[in-house]
C-alpha cells in the first residue's frame, strides 16, 4: 500500500513535469553550427548521448543549443525536440537540442533553425528572436533505428522453465518486478553500440528488426553481454524473428534496433 501511494505520487509528478515543459517570451540567439559542412557532427556537449545516431536522425530537424527555463538542463535534454514559435511573426518549427548554451535561452543554428522562423528578417537585424517553445516528441513515429547492422547472438535463458527469474546482472534493478512485467516481452542481453550501458540498460525495451526478413519484435533488456551487440533469448526473442531459420544456421542474426518505451503499466510496476 505504501509503495502504491508512492507510485501515485510519482505519476502525479510526471504529469506536473509534462505540463511545465513549455515557456514563453524566451530570447533565442543564433549560432553557426555549420551543420552541412561539418557532416551534422553532434557538438561535444551532446556527443556522448547522440553522437552515434545515424545521419538521417541527426539531420532530420534544425539544431539548437538549449538552456531555457521550465525544463531539464544539461545532457538530459540532449536529443529532445522543441516546437519553437517566433512571437513576432507566428512562424514555427521543430528543432532538436544538440548542445547547451550560456545565454539562458536558446541558441538556434543560423541556417537550419534561426533563419527558417525569422520570416521578417528582424531577428537577424536585432541579433535575436523572442520565442515561445514547448517540448514535443519528435521521435515517436520515427522509424529511424538507433543502430543498424548489429550482430545478435542467441543465448538460452530458459525463461519459461525458470519462472522468468531476472538474471543476476539486472536482478538488483528488476528482480522484484511481477511476473506479468517480467514475461511481457522476450528477453535480451544488451551491450549494443548505441544506448544505455551497464545496469542503466536493465528493464528498457528495444524494437528489433531482422534486417534479412524484416521481422520485428519488442524485447526487454534483462542482462549485459560480452559480444558488443545483443544476445537474444533463444525461445522468446531469437526464434520469433528468425522466420527463415538463417539465424540459427549462422549462429547469429543481423538486426537494427531502436530504444522504445516498454508501455509498462506504471501502477503494476511500482506497486509490487
Ligand atoms: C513556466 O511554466 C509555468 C507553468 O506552465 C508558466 O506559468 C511560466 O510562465 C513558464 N515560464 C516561462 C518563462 O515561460
Ligand atoms: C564551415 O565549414 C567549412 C568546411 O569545414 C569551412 O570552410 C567554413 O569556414 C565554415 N564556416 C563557418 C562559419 O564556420
Ligand atoms: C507548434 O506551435 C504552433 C503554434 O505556435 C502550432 O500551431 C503547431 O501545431 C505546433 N506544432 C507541433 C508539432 O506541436
Ligand atoms: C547494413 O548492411 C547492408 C547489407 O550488407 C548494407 O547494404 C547497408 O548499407 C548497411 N547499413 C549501414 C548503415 O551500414
Ligand atoms: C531449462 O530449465 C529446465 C527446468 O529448470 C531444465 O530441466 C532444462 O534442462 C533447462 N534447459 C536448459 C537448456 O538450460
Amino acid at each position: 500500500m505504501k509503495r502504491l501511494s508512492l507510485s501515485i505520487l510519482f505519476l502525479a509528478s510526471l504529469v506536473a513535469f509534462a505540463a511545465a515543459q513549455s515557456a514563453s517570451d524566451v530570447i533565442a540567439y543564433w549560432t553557426d553550427y555549420n551543420t552541412t559542412d561539418n557532416g551534422w557532427t553532434i557538438p561535444s556537449f551532446c556527443a556522448a548521448v547522440d553522437g552515434d545516431k545515424p545521419l538521417e536522425w541527426r539531420s532530420k530537424y534544425g539544431w539548437t543549443g538549449f538552456c531555457g527555463p521550465n525544463a531539464t538542463q544539461g545532457v538530459d535534454s540532449c536529443g529532445k525536440c522543441l516546437n519553437v514559435t517566433n512571437t513576432a511573426t507566428g512562424a514555427f518549427e521543430t528543432v532538436r537540442i544538440v548542445d547547451t548554451c550560456g545565454a539562458g535561452g536558446l541558441e538556434l543554428d543560423l541556417e537550419t533553425a534561426f533563419k527558417p522562423i525569422d520570416s521578417d528578417g528582424k531577428g537577424y537585424q536585432d541579433g535575436h528572436l523572442t520565442v515561445d517553445y514547448e517540448f514535443v516528441d519528435c521521435d515517436a513515429d520515427d522509424d529511424v533505428p538507433d543502430a543498424t547492422n548489429v550482430t545478435a547472438y542467441w543465448t538460452d535463458y530458459n525463461a519459461t522453465n525458470n519462472g522468468w527469474v531476472i538474471p543476476p546482472f539486472c536482478a538488483g534493478v528488476d528482480g522484484d518486478k511481477p511476473l506479468e512485467w517480467r514475461s511481457k516481452y522476450g528477453w535480451t542481453g544488451f551491450c549494443g553500440p548505441v544506448g544505455p550501458t551497464g545496469v542503466d540498460a536493465c528493464g528498457k525495451c528495444l524494437k528489433i528488426t531482422n534486417t534479412e526478413t524484416k521481422d520485428e519484435e519488442i524485447v526487454r533488456i534483462v542482462d549485459t553481454c560480452g559480444t558488443g551487440g545483443l544476445e537474444l533469448d533463444l525461445e522468446t526473442a531469437f526464434k520469433p524473428i528468425d522466420t527463415n531459420g538463417n539465424g540459427i544456421k549462422l549462429g547469429h542474426l543481423t538486426v537494427d534496433y531502436k530504444i522504445v518505451d516498454c508501455e509498462d503499466d506504471a501502477v503494476l510496476v511500482y506497486s509490487q
